[in-house]
């Protein structure tokens, strides 16, 4: 399978079966190598709310056709707008055609910008993807919390992490994070797209090798083959 980073959280997935985007940014993304337009899917995986995961989630799903699978209450927003979509809860997975999508917990907010006040959506989430006889496991947004250690018994492949720290767990945390989730690859995301999550991959990448983690950041618009 083909994993290519778009910036910010936001990947493309490429199985056998399907192509998989998470966490769509582009518009407004400093990041961002393509527009929204230029990418195409079957499934969207939204790991929680916030604008910088879904806020080309719509434009991208009614164009492609593609089911966009999050939480219920994000399901349920989209579906409200003219998505196709599939809601999950953390904990619980279903059986698409290409594989497996699994909800698991973060610890974090999901709301939506509406007017002055914020409309909240459910709880944040991970995404763990079963496809091909891998397993990828987007963290989302996230603290560092010790059960990352029962999402990394189901034997990852790969792991997206956020390293931006401010909003989610920093390098520090993700060094433990990656002790506990003992992924083949890490794949840091979620920094250096504003200021306040400014961070140095590459140094977090060294401290990584240290702890006897392989971790591997990527360009935007760079694709591996895992
Ligand atoms: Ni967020
Ligand atoms: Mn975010």
């Amino acid at each position: 399978m083909r994993l290519t980073f778009f910036g910010h959280s936001c990947f493309l997935l490429e199985t056998d079966r399907a192509r998989l985007l998470f966490d769509p940014y582009f518009t407004g993304n400093p990041l961002a190598p393509v527009a929204a337009d230029a990418v195409g899917c079957d499934y969207i995986l939204v790991s929680h709310g916030h604008e910088d995961h879904t806020c080309d989630a719509l434009a991208i799903a009614r164009r492609c056709d593609a089911t966009l699978v999050a939480n219920y209450e994000i399901a349920e927003y989209f579906a409200a707008q003219g998505a196709k979509t599939h809601g999950l809860n953390p904990g619980g997975g279903f059986n698409f055609p290409f594989g497996r999508v699994k909800l698991t917990l973060a610890h974090h907010t999901s709301s939506a910008e509406a007017g002055l006040k914020p409309i909240y959506l459910g709880v944040a989430c991970g995404l763990l993807v079963s496809a091909d006889g891998k397993n990828v496991y987007h963290a989302g947004d996230t603290a560092l919390f010790l059960d990352l250690q029962l999402i990394g018994r189901a034997g990852l492949d790969a792991a997206l992490i956020p390293i931006g720290d401010n909003y989610t767990m920093g390098p520090d945390d993700a060094l433990v994070a990656l002790d506990f989730l003992r992924p083949k690859l890490a794949i840091p995301m979620h920094y250096n797209t504003w200021p306040e999550i400014a961070q140095d991959g590459a140094a977090f990448a060294t401290r990584a090798a240290a702890a006897g983690h392989a971790v591997r950041p990527l360009l935007p618009g760079e694709s591996i083959v895992l």
